[in-house]
């Protein structure tokens, strides 16, 4: 099947921007409500397993996971995205690859966390997306979601002092939930929080775990 127009886009659009995007945001930069959401997804992790991040990006939140204690590797869509990660951080492991079709083992992943990249997704693909996060996780496995929350669409034409053109998508926190839900997951904690910083609107969270394999807190 041919790659949808809004995957194209959407990996082109982080290949022109990459060097750009490492230069201004090269860290975390996150407050301490979201800070707070990925130390307790790092905790609850631990070393149970492999976690990886989906849509890393240029690699600084799977450093950031690293430096929490995480096995932590990444994954991301556009090559220009993966190099710099790569050059910036040596010491850990990205591969190119699609959330859509992870071509990772069923079970094999302790922890998966996609912080700002399902913002990419058209709404009515979440169902696969999340089936697909479902099926790489272990049971008792620990999912992490950060995405701009709203219901809206943004066509981007400037991004990073680059002309672009993708979608971004404030999906409905509520919309997350339901379909993470839907998808096998028990809700452990969402955070719908309002703007601060540079944020240009509401984000949401979500932390979940994949069901089975009996109890762990
Ligand atoms: C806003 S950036 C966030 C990057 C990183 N998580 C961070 O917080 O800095 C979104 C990332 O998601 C990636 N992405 C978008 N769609 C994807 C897909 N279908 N599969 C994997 N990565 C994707 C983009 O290439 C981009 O690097």
């Amino acid at each position: 099947m041919p790659e949808p127009h809004w995957m194209t886009e959407t990996r082109t659009a982080y290949d022109t921007v990459a060097v750009d995007y490492d230069r201004l945001i090269p860290e975390v930069v996150e407050g301490p409500m979201d800070r707070g959401m990925l130390a307790a997804f790092a905790e609850q992790v631990g070393r149970a397993g492999p976690a990886a991040e989906v849509g890393c990006g240029t690699g600084r939140i799977t450093a950031h996971l690293r430096d929490l204690g995480l096995d932590i590797f990444g994954i991301d869509l556009s090559p220009g995205m993966v190099e710099v990660a790569r050059r910036r951080h040596p010491g850990l492991r990205f591969e190119v690859g699609s959330m859509t079709d992870l071509g990772l083992p069923d079970g094999g992943l302790a922890g998966l966390v996609a912080w700002y990249s399902i913002i990419h997704l058209p709404p009515e693909t979440l169902p696969e997306v999340f089936a697909e996060f479902h099926r790489v996780l272990a049971p008792r496995g620990r999912l992490l979601l950060a995405f701009k929350a709203g219901g809206c669409l943004d066509r981007l034409a400037e991004a990073y002092g680059h002309t672009v053109s993708y979608d971004v998508h404030w999906h409905s926190s509520d919309r997350v939930v339901d379909e993470v839900t839907a998808a096998g997951f028990t809700i452990h904690a969402r955070l719908d929080r309002e703007a601060e910083g540079f944020d240009r609107g509401p984000q949401g969270f979500v932390l979940a775990t994949r069901p089975g394999g009996g109890t762990r807190a």
